[in-house]
């Protein structure tokens, strides 16, 4: 009976089914009624009251092993492929992959880019995590400028030391780094994510991405901003946009400007996306304060510039009128597929 039991043993082990029906077959040659284990059990009867225990137990673990091999080969699944008939049908055309889309903040930061590099633009980034010099210091933010306050700026070190770190809150400090390291002149757009530590609400984030430009080289002028700036304008919004400037401030230029473009969904008539005024605010500029050029060792007597920089989300959410700033950070696929064709 020993011989039996362990001839049995290996047989399951290194049983192969090649179609569903040998595996029917093992376990009627195993388990049936007729089957080998089963007549085994019938032998057991016979035996000695002595050898009940041992061979009890070896028998139990054969018709666990019998089963638990059936069970495993019907669960690779030759059952169910061989009850359909083929397995797969090789001519059918492939299942698609689904294919990501392109964020809308990358769609419009390259046509910004782009824009910028047809007219001679150089591409320079810096560090997100930056020190107060570069973000406002060499800026010319007096010291109790609210910009340097808690409610603006994400501290990284204590903010009481001095030159602390911080995250950066606008992508000048990547104007300041060029102007420190390049050769004049230097025609720069600077792309990037800032911070700021407002409340996230549908036209405020504490996490949004830049373009900033700066031009520095003798005899650069206010009207040389202007032209670049209008040019840009219709590059982005259609060759018919008028642009507007309105007096500003910023502590590293002077004079600044806020600059509108005409509405380019109602076309100045007045609609709900410009409020009924007909413009559009989409950036801030202004040409270099003198103290920021000579902060980065730059003359101011030689030297002159001009700086820009607009929130990539804002002009994203004017070109495809998206209501809510949120959006563009949740990651909702319905929301980015939407963006699907404007790659
Ligand atoms: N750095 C300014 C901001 O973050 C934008 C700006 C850049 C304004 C350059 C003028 C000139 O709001």
């Amino acid at each position: 009976m020993k011989e039996k039991i362990e001839e049995i043993l290996a047989e399951i082990e290194n049983f192969k089914a090649a179609k569903a029906s040998d595996i029917e077959d093992a376990r009627v040659k195993w388990l049936g009624k007729k089957g080998e284990i089963t007549a085994l059990f019938d032998e057991f009867r016979t035996i000695a009251p002595e050898s009940k225990r041992e061979f009890g137990q070896k028998l139990n673990l054969l018709k666990k092993a019998a089963t638990d091999k059936i069970e495993q080969l019907k669960a690779s699944g030759l059952d169910a492929i061989a009850s359909k008939g083929a397995a797969f049908d090789l001519t059918k055309p492939g299942d698609a992959l689904p294919l990501g889309s392109r964020h809308p903040v990358s769609i419009v930061r390259e046509e910004i880019v782009e824009i910028f590099r047809k007219f001679g633009y150089d591409v320079a980034e810096g560090p997100e995590v930056e020190d107060d010099y570069h973000v406002f210091e060499a800026l010319n933010f007096p010291p109790d400028h609210p910009a340097r306050e808690m409610q603006d700026t994400f501290f990284v070190t204590d903010k009481d030391q001095s030159n602390p770190i911080l995250l950066r809150t606008h992508t000048s400090s990547v104007q300041v780094r060029c102007m420190e390291n390049m050769k004049l002149p230097i025609r720069v757009i600077c792309p990037g994510r800032v911070f700021r530590n407002e409340a996230i609400s549908a036209r405020a984030h504490c996490i949004f991405h830049q373009v900033e430009g700066l031009y520095v080289d003798e005899g650069v002028t206010f009207a040389d901003m202007k032209q670049a700036i209008l040019l840009f304008a219709r590059e982005m919004f259609g060759p018919d946009t008028q642009i507007r400037m309105r007096p500003s401030y910023f502590p590293f230029t002077e004079p600044s400007a806020e600059v509108d473009v005409s509405c380019n969904i109602c076309h100045g008539k007045g609609c709900n996306i410009c409020k009924g005024t007909g413009w559009l605010e989409i950036l801030g500029c202004g040409m270099v304060d003198p103290n920021v050029l000579k902060a980065s060792g730059i003359d101011p007597q030689k030297y002159s510039g001009f700086a820009f920089g607009m929130g990539i989300e804002r002009i994203a959410m004017l070109k495809w009128q998206v209501k809510d700033l949120r959006n563009y950070f949740e990651n909702d696929l319905r929301f980015l597929k939407e963006f699907e064709t404007n790659i």
